[in-house]
This record gives C-alpha cells, structure tokens and sequence, in this order.
C-alpha cells in the first residue's frame, strides 16, 4: 500500500547491511512512498553486506562514509546534494555497535577505548552528521531528522550494557541539535525507540531470542518488526508531522509503558 507521502522528497539513508536491516526496510519502503536518496553506509560494510543489491531495486546510488569521519560525512553531504540535484528533505541515522559487547566485554568491565569508539560510532557520530549538514545548509525547509535508539536508555537492560549510555546520549543530541535545527533551518529532529528486532546489529546482544519473545508478551500490540519501523520512519519524513520534534517516540507495541502482561503473570503461576 503506498501513499506517495514521500513525492519529490530527497534524502540520505545510513546503515542499510543485509535485508534484515531497519534501514533496508526503511528504504524499499520510501521508495514505495516516492522519495529518491543515496545510501551510505561504512566501507567495511560495503564488503560485508549486500547494499548494491538495494540501490539497483531503489535507483539509488551508494557513497561510503564512516559516520565518526568528518570529512567522509562533510564530502557525503556535498555528493548527496549534487547527485540529488539540492537540498535534502529527509535523513535516517540507522547505526550502532559497541565494541565492548562485540568483545564479551561486561558492563562492569569495559575497556575504555572500546567504549569510546562505541560511543563515537553510535552515539557522536549523530553529532557529527547533523553539524555536517548544518553547516553546509543542505536541509531543506519543513525537513526532517530521525535516528533509532532503544528504550535501554531510560531503563536498565543489563546485556545491553554501555549501549544504554550511548543510546541516552543520541536521545540527548536529537533534542539538543533540535533546538538550534528548529529555530535557525525548520528542521525536525526525533529518535524511534523501537522494539528488540531480529537484525546483526540486534542479535548481537547476549540473550537477544529470549528477550525478543518477552518483549513480545509484555507489548499489548506485539512487537513493532523492522517493516512497522519503517511506515512510522515514513510518517515522520512526511509533511503530516511537521511540528513533531525534539522527542522520543516509542515505537514498541505499548512495552514502555506496560507494567506486567497477563501472558508473564500466568508463566509465573504455573
Ligand atoms: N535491532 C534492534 O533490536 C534495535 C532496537 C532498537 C534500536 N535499534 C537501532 O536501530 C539502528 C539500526 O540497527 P539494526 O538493528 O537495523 O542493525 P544493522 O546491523 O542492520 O545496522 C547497523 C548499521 O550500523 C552500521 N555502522 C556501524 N558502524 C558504522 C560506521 N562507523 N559508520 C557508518 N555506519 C556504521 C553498520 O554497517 C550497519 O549497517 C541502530 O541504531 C540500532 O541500535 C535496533
């Protein structure tokens, strides 16, 4: 079903991997929707994913950047533009990895480069492209920002370990970058905090299986899939929501605010 919501909109999309991707799905999905854009991802993933696939199906064309690159992200935004044909409309910041859980490393004993370079990759690197596309005035007027976060940040998760900070950070610079993107550009900047998704960098968290099927019992409405993610990632990208901005929105099936479901009492009754 498609509602051309996006006609005539251009954009950048970060951190489309494989299929399973919440960008990849995000992105067939715009493109259903009527927006054109280029995707991006790390050089490293361009050899480990499948994201040539995804621009042949979406007309699109690819430009590596690492997102904690500056001058990668500053030439993205140049390129973008150029390629585009001006300014941008839409922008997805679809990325996160934490080095201390690649590594086994537990909470209470991070390394503290690793976690650095975490926080850099999923957390500063947020920053990062919102200045490179302030600075170039590549926003078009009534655009709008949205990067993906998990409920981690105000709530503890213990196996999703420093991502939990990282995550609280991002939430922080969407509503402090917000302010200064609201008033100066009419630029909207949110976050998604979504539901666990079955994706590379989702099952990465230890006990990832287990957690996805209690978050799907605790949620009145089930889990939110990556596809799901995708139609509220397109709403916001939208001129419906225009004066959505500087918030967190869950997008979770109603977990964040559910206390306890029948379905977990009843596991402990029996
Ligand atoms: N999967 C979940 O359960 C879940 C839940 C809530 C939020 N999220 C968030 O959704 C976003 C997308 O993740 P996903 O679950 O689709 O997994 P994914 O593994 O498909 O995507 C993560 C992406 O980050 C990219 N990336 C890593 N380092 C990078 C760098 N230096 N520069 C540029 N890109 C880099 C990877 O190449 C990959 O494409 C992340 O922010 C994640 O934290 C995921």
């Amino acid at each position: 079903m498609s509602f051309n919501l996006l006609k005539g909109k251009k954009g950048i999309i970060f951190g489309a991997l494989d299929a399973n991707s919440i960008a990849w799905k995000t992105a067939e999905t715009i493109h259903d929707e009527g927006g054109t854009f280029v995707l991006t991802n790390a050089p490293i993933a361009m050899r480990m994913g499948q994201i040539d696939e995804l621009a042949k199906k979406t007309g699109s064309k690819i430009i590596p950047a690492d997102a904690t690159s500056v001058e990668d992200l500053d030439n993205l935004v140049t390129q973008s533009m150029e390629i585009l044909g001006g300014k941008i409309d839409f922008v997805l910041h679809a990325i996160g990895m934490s080095v201390n859980v690649r590594k086994g490393r537990a909470y209470t004993d991070e390394k503290y480069d690793f976690t650095t370079k975490g926080w850099d990759v999923s957390a500063l690197s947020f920053h990062k492209v919102m200045q490179s596309l302030y600075k170039a005035d590549a926003m078009n007027e009534w655009g709008s920002i949205v990067a993906l976060t998990y409920m981690a940040a105000q709530r503890t998760f213990p196996d999703y370990n420093d991502m939990a900070d990282n995550k609280a950070y991002l939430e922080s610079v969407a509503r402090s970058f917000g302010y200064f993107f609201g008033k100066e550009k009419k630029v909207r900047v949110n976050t998604i905090s979504q539901s666990p998704t079955a994706t590379t960098a989702g099952q990465g968290v230890k006990g990832f299986n287990s957690f996805i099927s209690y978050a799907e019992k605790m949620s009145p409405l089930g889990n939110a899939t990556a596809q799901d993610c995708a139609d509220y990632t397109v709403t916001l990208f939208s001129d419906l929501t225009r004066k959505v901005t500087m918030q967190n929105l869950f997008h979770d099936g109603g977990f964040s605010n559910t206390g306890v479901s029948q379905e977990v009492v009843d596991r402990f009754s029996e």
